[in-house]
């Protein structure tokens, strides 16, 4: 809901009903439960999916654990909704739990992960769902015009991407988890570096100019910076551990002068 340009509600007629989440993501399944609209009351829109997401990206790319997804699927299933995991960064949840993905998808009737992102492919995302499911999907994706042609040499990287990225995701959580630190012994950063579970790394900035900030940060080829008082690091195969020591000099630098 809070990203695509609203597609659900422009493109699908969908109304969201948003449920509060903790800091790691989490709803709490009552509340799930609550959220559910009787459909015999023709002023209700009827519940037509339950989604979470997983990692979390705006709680700072935190972990729902199986037992989370299990707590949630049993809502579904007794209601009768399907559950769909937006798994953007499924990945990188399942390697920090060491856990397979299936395990963290096994109640849900749909799920969408990124090939893009940690996985490093250049573009991609994959949908799975039932026969049914995807049969449709094709067929929507279509009427949105994202269908294409000869993308077979584009999923070819989804393939190397799946067999040899996915288990370096770990060096990207170490990486993260050292940035984090370092970050917190920064004047002007607030960061809680226990809270930084994957790859994401989000803290806030105290200084008069931010954006002046962001430039020169960029300008030295560190991207991730903004106006705005909560920026987001990301760690992906292209930034290494030397990567983390320079960006904490050029900032701690930057924000000392
Ligand atoms: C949580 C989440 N879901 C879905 C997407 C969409 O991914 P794509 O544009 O590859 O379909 C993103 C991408 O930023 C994301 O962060």
């Amino acid at each position: 809901f809070r990203s695509e340009g609203g597609g659900a509600a422009a493109l699908g007629g969908i109304s969201y009903h948003l449920v509060p989440n903790d800091d790691r993501g989490m709803i709490d399944p009552d509340a799930v439960a609550e959220a559910i609209r009787d459909s015999s009351n023709h002023h209700n829109p009827r519940t037509a999916l339950i989604a979470m997401e997983n990692t979390q990206n705006n709680c700072g790319g935190r972990v729902l654990t199986p037992q989370d997804m299990e707590d949630i699927s049993k809502v579904a299933k007794g209601n009768e909704v399907p559950l769909h995991i937006d798994g953007a960064r499924i990945f990188n949840a399942s390697v920090k739990l060491e856990t397979p993905v299936i395990e963290l998808v096994k109640d849900a009737d749909s799920v969408s992960f990124c090939l893009s992102k940690g996985l490093s492919c250049p573009v991609g995302s994959v949908v799975c769902g039932s026969n049914e499911f995807i049969e449709e999907a094709r067929r929507m994706r279509k009427m949105v015009g994202g269908g294409m042609r000869q993308a077979g040499f584009m999923a070819a990287a989804g393939i190397v991407a799946l067999d040899s990225m996915v288990e370096r995701l770990a060096e990207d959580h170490t990486n993260a988890a050292k940035l984090a630190l370092g970050l917190s012994n920064l004047s002007g950063i607030t960061i809680d570096p226990e809270s930084v579970e994957t790859n994401l790394v989000f803290f806030e900035v105290d200084y008069p100019d931010r954006a002046e900030l962001a430039r020169k940060l960029e300008s030295q080829g560190i991207k991730g910076g903004s106006s705005a008082k909560r920026w987001r690091f990301v760690t992906h195969y292209g930034v290494s551990s030397e990567d983390v020591d320079y960006t904490l000099d050029v900032l701690g630098q930057a924000l000392a002068g």
